[in-house]
Order: C-alpha cells, then sequence, then structure tokens
C-alpha cells in the first residue's frame, strides 16, 4: 500500500528542536484521540498517523467491493493492493486527515455511521491487521511520529517512547459523537450512540487479535473534564519530560 501520512506542523526543524519520538495514542472511540494526536504532531513537527482511518479505509473498500467478513484474506489482499494516502487536514475536511484511495477522495465517507459500524468487525480480521500493522511501523520509523489507534502501545510500537491511553465516559463520548454526526448532517441519537459505543467497546475489547488493552507501561489520561487544550497541553508536558530523561540518560536527544 502505498500510503503517505500526514506531515503535520511546519518543518522539521521544529522536529529536531524537540527530538524524535515515537507516541503511541491509544484509546476508545470519542476519548479525543484524533484530535488530540493531529494537534500534538502539529506542535511538535511530527508525522501524524491515525490508524483508524485506514482500518475505515479497508472498510469502505470491502463493503465497495461487496466482500464479506468471512473473505478475511480478500480484504487483506484489496488493502494491500491499494493507494491509501493521509494528507494533513485543511478547511474542507473539519479537521480530520484527508483520506484519498486509489486517488478518490474518500475523507468523509469513511466516517460515517455505516462505516463507523462496519470497522469494528474489519478491523478483527487477522490478515488485515498484519497488513495495516506493518505499513504503519514502516510509517513511525523515521521516529518522530505520533500514532494514535487501539494497539500502537501493544502491538505496532511496543518500544515507543512515550505510551499515552486515553479515556472518558461512554457518556462523554457518545455526546462528542453525537455532535461529530450531527455536524456531518447525520441524523443521531444519544441513547443509540451510547449503546454502540458500549458494544463496540465490547467487540474491540475482547476480540482476540490485538483486542484494545492499556499497555502496562502507558499512562492513563481522563479527557471528562478537560477541554482539547489541556489535554494538548498536558501530553506536551508529559512528551517534554520524556525528552528531557531521555537526554539526560544519554547526553543527547532521544
Ligand atoms: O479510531 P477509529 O474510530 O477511527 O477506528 C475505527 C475502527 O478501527 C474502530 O472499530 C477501531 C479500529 N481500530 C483498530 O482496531 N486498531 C487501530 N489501531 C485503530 C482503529
Amino acid at each position: 500500500m502505498g500510503d503517505k501520512s500526514a506531515k503535520s506542523g511546519e518543518s522539521q526543524t521544529e522536529a529536531t528542536q524537540f527530538g524524535a519520538l515515537q507516541i503511541a495514542i491509544d484509546g476508545p472511540a470519542g476519548a479525543g484521540k484524533s484530535t488530540v494526536a493531529r494537534r500534538l504532531a502539529e506542535s511538535l513537527g511530527y508525522l501524524y498517523i491515525d490508524t483508524g482511518a485506514m482500518y475505515r479505509t479497508a472498510t469502505w473498500l470491502a463493503r465497495k467491493h461487496n466482500l464479506s467478513l468471512s473473505q478475511a484474506d480478500e480484504i487483506a489482499q484489496l488493502a494491500a493492493g491499494s493507494d491509501i494516502v493521509l494528507k494533513p487536514a485543511d478547511e474542507t475536511s473539519e479537521g480530520r486527515i484527508r483520506v484519498f484511495v486509489n486517488g478518490e477522495e474518500v475523507t468523509m465517507a469513511i466516517r460515517t455511521r455505516e462505516i463507523t459500524e462496519w470497522a469494528s468487525p474489519v478491523s478483527a480480521l487477522a490478515p488485515l491487521r498484519t497488513v495495516l500493522v506493518k505499513k504503519q511501523q514502516q510509517l513511525a520509523s523515521s521516529g518522530a511520529a505520533v500514532l494514535d489507534g487501539r494497539d500502537i502501545g501493544t502491538v505496532v510500537l511496543p518500544n515507543a517512547g512515550l505510551k499515552i491511553f486515553l479515556t472518558a465516559s461512554p457518556d462523554v463520548r457518545a455526546r462528542r459523537c453525537l455532535i461529530d454526526l450531527e455536524r456531518q448532517g447525520e441524523k443521531a441519537n444519544f441513547d443509540e450512540l451510547l449503546k454502540a459505543i458500549n458494544e463496540r467497546d465490547h467487540r474491540d475489547s475482547t476480540r482476540d487479535v490485538s483486542p484494545l488493552t492499556k499497555a502496562d507501561d502507558a499512562i492513563e489520561v481522563s479527557t471528562d473534564n478537560l477541554s482539547i487544550d489541556q489535554v494538548v497541553d498536558k501530553l506536551m508536558s508529559l512528551v517534554k519530560s520524556r525528552l528531557q530523561q531521555s537526554t539526560s540518560k544519554s547526553g543527547s536527544p532521544a
């Protein structure tokens, strides 16, 4: 898959200024991962890789080609053979990174409720995970990267320099999803969303392959009572102290 990831931030200079660190941000849907990860990457001048967007795009492709969940190898091959490109967010994308597959823009198409629901069982398919995890590891190999997902700290980057596990209560997450969907012009109901979130959490955290779990060495941050700015500030200070620690240990930035 020829995906390039969103190069967030102004320049590599900032990445050099801050030193390089692989940052893993995991957590359930609606905890605020994508917004926080993107903003953090922008501030640091790091690469931002939205791994959920990659699973959503594979789901969109599988639906387009009428593949069923029993066709795991075909779905994985389809994803492996498709050119998925992630580009930085702009005014057309409501703060989301822009996503293209084989030249077609799917930025908003992968955010519908239908794709959101299908992405959960599709992302549980082992052959697809093998393809996408490998790609994510290649993308992060520059070392100055922020990845968000479910298994970044446990599977994709077990040696990441900083691991964050973002959480929020199901109520808060359902309310955020409601706002997102309404902004996209989709009708949604709070109770239904809450039920769907609880079911998805259960599926994502009990599946056999790469379940959503907090890595032992991840720092848990609840976003319930914090604004986006406050979460970003908190993570930024964790990044800085992690970089200072590695500088004082090795005598040079990580
Ligand atoms: O973060 P998101 O809602 O965009 O993710 C879409 C789906 O992909 C969701 O069901 C969880 C799954 N996912 C995953 O299994 N592993 C990841 N690293 C990222 C997302």
